[in-house]
């Protein structure tokens, strides 16, 4: 298992499929042999076919892997628009991001539709990366806000399938904003989540799940969330559409 785990969430970005082949070939060539860490590529559905037949299908070991930012609950049926777990897994994606802040609040996605998810990403072993996170107005209540989400989100998760298991601590008010959360903040925020865990599936198996940090990452920050707080790797958004930047976030966790 790789040390860090580093994940690009390129969200509606970039317009075209030669930006993001730009985008996609800098970074790789920057970041192939780096040791201990796992980067993973989070595109729009649109560019992940030719992502994977381009570049995945011929190093599908490499320490760099494919990955979604949505799946819908369903296996297959009449649900115009959307993309189905299964169908990622064929295209050579590992994994899947779930229950993002955006989808929440501009998507209307619950606990209840976001566990749905996870609960179908892991049946198709799909590694689900599960955003959880406070919103301003509910910074006080931080404890109760991410034990409920957690419960919720994870209802019939089993032990068995925690090692696939990821969660990403993203503040709402921390993302897309510049305002990134403070090391003791993030520091707080990872001992209650390993607290929940452990009280949900046991202190030990609650080990084998990687914990992230998100919101308004940099190359300035990134280093500070595994060396200072422990986290075990990062979701970097915005920062991760501009190559040098990215590189840099990559190398400060492993250089
Ligand atoms: P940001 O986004 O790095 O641009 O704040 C993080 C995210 O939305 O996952």
């Amino acid at each position: 298992m790789s040390k860090y785990l580093v994940i690009a969430n390129w969200k509606m970005n970039p317009s075209t499929f030669q930006e993001a082949e730009v985008l996609f070939r800098n970074i790789l060539k920057a970041v192939r042999g780096l040791k201990d860490i796992e980067v993973v590529f989070c595109p729009p559905f649109v560019w992940l076919p030719r992502l994977a037949v381009d570049f995945f299908s011929v190093r599908p070991k490499s320490q760099l892997k494919l990955g979604a930012q949505d799946c819908h609950w369903e296996k297959a049926g009449a649900f115009t628009g959307e993309v189905s777990a299964p169908m990622l897994k064929d295209l050579g994606c590992q994994y899947v991001i779930l229950g993002h802040s955006e989808r929440r609040q501009y998507f209307g996605e619950t606990d209840q539709i976001i566990n749905e998810k996870i609960k179908i990403a892991l049946k198709t072993r799909l590694k689900p990366i599960l955003c959880i996170g406070e919103k301003e107005t509910e910074r006080e209540e931080l404890s109760v806000v991410l034990e409920n989400q957690l419960i919720s989100c994870l209802l019939g998760v089993s032990q068995g399938q925690l090692e696939r298991l990821v969660i990403a601590y993203e503040p709402v008010w921390a993302i897309g904003t510049g305002n990134a959360c403070g090391v003791n903040d993030a520091m707080q925020a990872a001992i209650l989540i390993r607290k929940i865990l452990a009280r949900l599936y046991g202190r030990f198996l609650s080990q084998r799940i990687k914990i992230l940090y998100g919101g308004s990452v940099n190359s300035q920050n990134s280093k500070d969330y595994v060396s200072r707080v422990a986290m075990d790797g990062l979701l970097v958004g915005g920062a991760s559409l501009n190559a040098g930047e990215f590189i840099k976030i990559i190398k400060s966790l492993v250089e």
